[in-house]
């Protein structure tokens, strides 16, 4: 069975294709994708209007690209995957729209995937993917989640975020010292020249008893340091990113711990984009290999949004049973 997935939920087009045989891990065959990254830049963040025209110019296009690289041609695919939601509107009726129209022109059914499984399901892609059952992080720009995941479908939240996401963590304050956009990223390569004991930072809902997560205020200790500052943050810029990456590292770093150790679970997924966090991965890899726990990440490229994900997750879903291609082609999105 040869899926197709299109993401379009945001500032990236990724298209896919995957196959899979039987009930074995599903195989990625080819993958391509195009950033917009550098046309929201001069905006500061995402413009939904102008996000959604570039997937059309781009979809096409990468498509095409991705059955050459694979050796298939169209009549070759035989599910169109696609990303129905969590995201901008617009952006996610580009994708649902190419989805249905291959489908019916080709009389192949479709699926609708949900972004953040997409996520979850991503270190599946890798060569060592894991086991059932794990727990999992995820920890994107809309959404920070700790999961027990006992096989597709089967999730189980054991806390969220109660207000902002890492991610938003992560770029809200990488905004408020001026760094642009994406924050994410700028705010950890500034971080690695700085001391992350430089400033006290809250570490919210730390000792809450709980794995529910808080950053808002956190976002706003940054932004009174940075006030506070004035003039003098331009050479404390790299400290103040180190302690607010230690802080947003802490947190997960220990909430992940806590779950491990209720659900007494030897293995932990950490997904999305902020698992792209090297100052996050060192110190779950620290942590866990002296606990005698594994740990899986999607590979790098494979942290942010990607077809991958979403072609890995509709193939895997269709292997499980759980959900069937439709062929009723309705262009059914969902964007929150
Ligand atoms: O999963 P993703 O690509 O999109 C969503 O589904 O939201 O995640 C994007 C988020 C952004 O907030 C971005 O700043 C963050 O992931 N991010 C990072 C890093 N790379 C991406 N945050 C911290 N460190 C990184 N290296
Ligand atoms: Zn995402």
């Amino acid at each position: 069975m040869l899926v197709l997935g299109i993401e379009s939920s945001c500032d990236e087009t990724g298209i896919a294709l995957v196959r899979a045989d039987g009930a074995g891990v599903p195989v990625l065959l080819s993958h391509a994708l195009h950033s917009q990254i550098e046309m929201h830049q001069a905006y500061g963040g995402v413009v939904p209007e102008l996000a959604s025209r570039d997937h059309i110019r781009r979809v096409l296009p990468l498509t095409q690209q991705v059955l050459d690289e694979a050796g298939q041609t169209l009549a070759d695919v035989d599910v169109v995957a696609y990303t129905r939601g969590p995201g901008l509107a617009g952006a996610l009726l580009v994708g649902a729209g190419v989805a249905c129209a291959l489908g019916a022109a080709l009389g192949k059914p479709v699926l609708g995937v949900h972004h953040l499984e997409g996520h979850l399901l991503s270190p599946f892609l890798s060569a060592d993917p894991p086991e059932f059952p794990f727990v999992a992080l995820l920890v994107s720009g809309g959404h920070t989640q700790l999961m027990r995941v006992d096989g597709v479908g089967r999730y189980e939240i054991l806390g969220e975020t109660i207000d902002d996401a890492a991610g938003e963590a992560f770029d809200k304050s990488a905004k408020l010292m001026g760094l642009g956009y994406p924050g994410g990223p700028a705010l950890s390569r500034l971080a690695e020249q700085g001391d992350p004991a430089a400033f006290k930072l809250p570490r919210p809902l730390l000792h809450s008893g709980n794995l529910d997560f808080s950053f808002a205020g956190l976002k706003t200790a940054v932004m009174t340091q940075a006030k506070k500052l004035g003039d003098g943050l331009e050479p404390r810029k790299a400290d103040l990113a180190a302690s607010t990456q230690a802080a947003i590292v802490e947190v997960l770093l220990k909430k992940s711990i806590t779950a491990l150790q209720r659900t007494g679970l030897r293995r932990l997924v950490v997904a999305g984009g902020v698992g792209a966090n090297k100052a996050l991965r060192s110190q779950l890899n620290a942590v866990c290999a002296k606990a005698g726990i594994r740990v899986h990440y999607p590979e790098l490229h494979l942290c942010t949004d990607n077809g991958a994900m979403i072609a890995m997750a509709g193939a895997m879903r269709l292997q499980s049973g759980l959900q069937q291609a439709t062929r009723a082609y309705a262009f059914d999105v969902k964007p929150r």
